[in-house]
């Protein structure tokens, strides 16, 4: 990736039936790039892919394309190509004529077209299919012919609406890494969307996190997780502690109860915030040797380590130890400088960041009621 801007966004807005679906987003996207929209269903996602790709207009604000604007430019004028979830393969076709596809329409020459067919049949680890009918293929291999059938065309842009939704978890991982290699491979921009965190953090150069059609953070995938801006996007990203707190001076923070050294400044004096603190950065102590105590009210087992919930004044943690702790033990707990993240009060504070409610089945549940959409 440089930072060549390829794609504005700037202050775009979309409304559909007086609801506002996007509210004045404004996003730059680079050549090369490898951009994730991340963000919970109904958050505008697609709306905004559809806008680059030239399927809605939007009512106000600009789309740019290498410095121009280009809001009124039908999508087959635009140096862009989109791969759906579903993949919308000739079934008729065999795997060569569905990939040939684009070129067929430019005219290019039978040579050329063979050639380009069994590059993109290597680039997609597909070698040998090109006789298969299509709805012979797995998803899987049907979602690589219809990556192989966009990226033929040589689009300065790729867009792909969560591509991945319909695969199994394995195949899921295995496709991120490929998709991430081909990216890489090809230089083509991939503006990427998903609602699945772990997939946005593990695939992108930055990540976009929305919630109701407006942009929270822009950053790369390290910079969300540890320094997320505000309690939507600590809550959304991985799993948080999300404690209210005060920030009494430049690096001394109060939460539960106690003052804590941490590496955050520049807040007013006895400013209220919101503190973040990882499940995966508290230690587990003697009683003695802890700067908060609580009683651990649940454990569970996860293979690497164990997720347990512990009551400290009321408001429940999440802890990940690898050190064995028992129901109803009071436990110590150490938090260091820089396991504690201070954030700004905002709309979201409050909403998020408690375990009080917290059980796996409702976490399962929640998860499956997504995958249905
Ligand atoms: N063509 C449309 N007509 C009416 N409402 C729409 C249309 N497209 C999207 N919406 C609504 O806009 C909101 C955002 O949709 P969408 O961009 O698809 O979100 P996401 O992709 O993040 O799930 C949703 O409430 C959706 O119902
Ligand atoms: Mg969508």
């Amino acid at each position: 990736m440089n930072e060549t801007t390829l794609i504005s966004l700037r202050d775009v807005s979309k409304a559909f039936d007086g609801e506002t679906v996007l509210d004045a987003i404004s996003l730059d996207i680079h050549d090369k790039e490898f951009v994730t929209l991340l963000g919970p269903s109904g958050c505008g996602k697609t709306t905004t892919l559809r806008i680059i790709g030239g399927f809605e207009y939007p009512d106000a604000g600009t789309v740019i394309f290498d410095g121009k604007e280009i809001n009124d430019v039908p999508p087959y004028k635009r140096p862009v190509n989109t791969v759906f979830q579903k993949y919308a393969l000739f079934p008729n076709m065999n795997v060569f004529e569905n990939i040939a596809f684009g070129l067929r329409i430019k005219k290019t020459s039978e040579e050329e077209i063979v050639t380009r067919v069994k590059e993109m049949l290597a680039l997609v680890n597909l070698k040998g299919f090109e006789r298969r009918r299509v709805n012979t293929l797995s998803g899987g291999q049907q979602q690589r012919v219809a990556i192989a059938r966009a990226l033929i065309n040589n689009p300065k842009v790729l867009l792909l609406d969560e591509p991945l939704g319909a695969l199994d978890l394995k195949l899921r991982k295995d496709m991120q890494n490929e998709l991430k290699n081909m990216q890489q491979k090809t230089g083509i921009t991939f503006i990427y969307v998903t609602h699945d965190q772990e997939e946005a953090l593990s695939m992108s150069d930055t990540v976009v996190v929305m919630s109701g059609g407006k942009i929270q953070q822009i950053g790369s995938p390290t910079t969300i997780y540890n320094e997320p801006i505000n309690a939507f996007v600590a809550d959304f990203i991985g799993e948080s502690n999300i404690l209210n707190g005060v920030m009494i001076s430049d690096f001394k923070a109060k939460f539960s109860g106690q003052t804590f050294k941490c590496l955050d400044s520049g807040f007013a004096p006895n400013e209220p915030v919101d503190v973040v603190v990882r499940p995966e950065d508290v230690d587990v102590v003697p009683l003695d040797k802890g700067m908060l105590s609580g009683t651990v009210t649940s454990v569970t087992f996860k293979g690497v380590h164990y997720e347990i919930i512990v009551d400290i004044g009321g408001f429940k943690w999440m802890i990940q130890t690898t050190d064995f702790v028992a129901v109803g033990e009071i436990i110590g707990l150490y938090i260091e400088p820089d396991a504690i993240h201070v954030m700004k009060k905002s709309e979201f504070s409050g909403m998020f960041g408690d375990y009080s409610s917290y059980s796996d089945e409702l976490d399962r549940l929640s998860d499956v009621t997504e995958e249905n959409e």
